[in-house]
């Protein structure tokens, strides 16, 4: 690989899009490809080209992919029209997509079948976490690889670490993701209960990140909790229903009881069932204040969501 890897970019949906920015403010030169071509046309600016498709990239010598599910991961690298559907292929694919532990091995073998190194990279953060540079990065795969790649990693956010060979980066993602889930249920019931007893929400919710409690997570969903503004979507249920998926199957195949993941898990599906989309999952808050009888209503306060550069 050249000293100054070519990169491609499949994927710019909210995360993908603040990600390959990051690494064109920083220099790198970027070519992208979207499903929606309109969702390209930002990055132009920062200097993007913007190819008319996947084959377009395989001339490129490392190719980041961020898409939604493991299906869409085998898609748009080996089905008719994907990356690698002329022939031509990259040095390295890094998929920063959060998938299946299997689906991801899968992907891992017919990558290495045709002599492309694979890294799993899956990220911990939302894309205004991206944006203010605060992702941290989690890889494995060949440790040389990651060497190489780790300069790139580096420029997603505040830290990259290798975690070893093979897929033992998705395992990271899936208890990440299942953690995020209890956390958010657990937040939010509180958050009902305090207001239910009379302390007002956004108090509650602030007194908890200045507690030994709080966190980058629960700082950044305050705002949107007290102010209810599920519109400004992050990440949405039906997402965080597929993480929780994964982690009962990971939980079932690893012989690990998980009580509080599985009660957040029928939470969440619940929350999709009644047709929440297109709308952050924080929207969960709304749902446990019905089941408690309370009618929320928006604090209408400004909070810094502790993202600020
Ligand atoms: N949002 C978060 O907070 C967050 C944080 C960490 C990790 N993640 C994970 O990161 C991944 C992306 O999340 P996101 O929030 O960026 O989702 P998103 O906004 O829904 O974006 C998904 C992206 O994947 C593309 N895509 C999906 N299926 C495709 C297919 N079959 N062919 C081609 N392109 C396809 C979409 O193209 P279109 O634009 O055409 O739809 C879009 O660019 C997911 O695996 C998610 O679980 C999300």
């Amino acid at each position: 690989m050249s000293k100054q890897p070519t990169i491609g970019w499949i994927g710019l949906g909210r995360m993908g899009e603040a990600m390959a920015i990051r690494l064109l403010k920083n220099g790198c030169d970027v070519s992208v490809w979207n499903r929606t071509a309109a969702k390209a046309e930002p990055l132009k600016p920062y200097g993007a080209k913007i190819v008319a498709g996947k084959p377009d990239l395989a001339d490129r010598d490392i190719v980041f992919t961020m898409v939604s599910t493991t299906d869409d991961l085998k898609e748009v690298l080996f089905e008719a029209g994907g990356l690698l559907s002329r022939g031509a292929k990259p040095d390295m694919v890094v998929d920063c997509s959060s998938i299946s532990q299997e689906g991801s091995a899968g992907v891992r073998a017919e990558l290495e079948r045709r002599g492309i190194a694979y890294i799993c990279a899956p990220v911990s953060g939302n894309g205004k976490v991206a944006k203010a540079g605060k992702l941290s990065v989690v890889a494995s795969g060949p440790k040389a690889s990651y060497e190489a790649v780790r300069p790139y990693l580096a420029m997603l956010g505040r830290s990259e670490m290798w975690l070893g060979e093979g897929e033992l980066a998705r395992v990271w993602k899936i208890a990440h993701n299942t953690m995020f889930g209890v956390i958010i249920q657990t937040f939010c019931e509180v958050a009902v209960l305090a207001e239910k007893a009379g302390i007002p929400r956004h108090v509650f919710l602030q007194s908890i990140n200045n507690s030994v409690l709080g966190s980058m997570y629960t700082a950044y969903k305050t705002p949107t909790l007290a102010n209810l503004t599920f519109d400004k979507v992050t990440f949405t249920p039906k997402l965080l229903l597929k993480d929780l998926d994964l982690g009962m199957a990971a939980a079932k195949s690893h012989g690990v009881p998980m009580p509080a993941a599985a009660a957040t898990r029928e939470s969440i599906a619940a929350l999709v069932g009644r047709g929440y989309d297109n709308v952050d999952f924080a929207v969960l808050l709304v749902e446990l204040a019905k089941n408690a009888g309370l009618e929320l209503t928006p604090a209408n306060v400004e909070i810094s969501d502790g993202l600020e550069s």
